[in-house]
């Protein structure tokens, strides 16, 4: 486990915005048979989560920066560092009830990211990294798989929903050459989680398009920790600005991108 001043002030943060979500998700349970439904009770569950988690880091490390999924971009008077926050990753999911999502917290020091964080608090599972001193879930180090052939492996992928239309006809053929080779292939609707479960090994490689840093900050650096290697989705190292993803095992992430650039 990472016992350090920094994890301690992020773990808490989530641990206080996790116990609101987990209240907030047993009452979607009651929502999803009302003719009106959870949308708005989830979009208020969202912003509350990002304003604790707001409140709590800003009070331990006054003067960060924040860019946060709901807030933006918010400068510090520190100008180095940067949190980098989702409070609800798989926002759909927790919509139908799933319990299948996660808060993000991410550090930014000099635009490199040097602490993760990714916690779903319906299984109270804490995926935390610190650059240099591993990937942890809860008290176990992750280490990426161990699988060669992608045809032995499980490739986790995010499907663009109907407001990304425009990315439907790409992702179609990346799929389908992925499907020609791969042993399985996931659509989990958290990407956060996806990409703490690379770094688990439980999935062999995960690409998405469409993403947003958010999305992505905390499970990059699990991703690294863990032994595993992350490009964009074109094999290059714009990630944030491309809004795409491949991550995983060395062998896998190589054979992975090599489909993707040929879809
Ligand atoms: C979404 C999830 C989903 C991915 C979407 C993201 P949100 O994040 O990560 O898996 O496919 O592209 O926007 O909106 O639930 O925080």
């Amino acid at each position: 486990m990472i016992r350090s001043a920094l994890m301690n002030v992020m773990t808490a943060a989530a641990i206080k915005a996790g116990r609101g979500l987990k209240r907030d998700f047993g009452e979607v349970e009651n929502l999803q048979v009302s003719v009106k439904g959870p949308g708005d009770f989830v979009s208020a569950a969202d912003r509350r989560a990002e304003k604790t988690l707001f409140e709590e880091l800003s009070r331990a490390r006054p003067g960060y920066g924040f860019l946060m999924e709901e807030g933006g971009e918010i400068e510090g008077a520190d100008k180095s560092h940067r949190w980098i926050v989702d409070p609800l990753d798989g926002t759909t999911n927790f919509l139908h009830g799933l319990p299948i999502f996660a808060i993000n917290i991410a550090l930014e020091r000099e635009g490199l990211i040097v602490a993760g964080l990714t916690y779903n608090p319906i299984s109270d599972e804490m995926y935390v990294a610190e650059k240099g001193q591993g990937a942890w879930v809860n008290n176990r180090r992750l280490r990426v798989s161990a699988r060669r052939s992608i045809a032995d492996g499980l490739i986790a992928c995010g499907v663009p929903p109907l407001g990304r239309a425009p990315l439907h006809p790409h992702f179609k053929s990346e799929l389908a050459a992925v499907m020609a080779h791969a042993g399985g292939v996931r659509r989990l609707g958290a990407a956060a989680l996806d990409l703490a479960l690379v770094a688990a090994g439980r999935f062999d490689a995960f690409w998405e398009r469409g993403l947003h840093p958010w999305d992505m900050a905390a499970g990059m650096l699990l991703v690294r920790e863990a032994g595993g290697y992350l490009s964009d989705a074109d094999g290059g190292d714009a990630i944030f600005k491309s809004g795409s993803i491949c991550a995983g095992n060395e062998a896998i992430h190589r054979h992975l991108l090599q489909l993707l650039r040929a879809a």
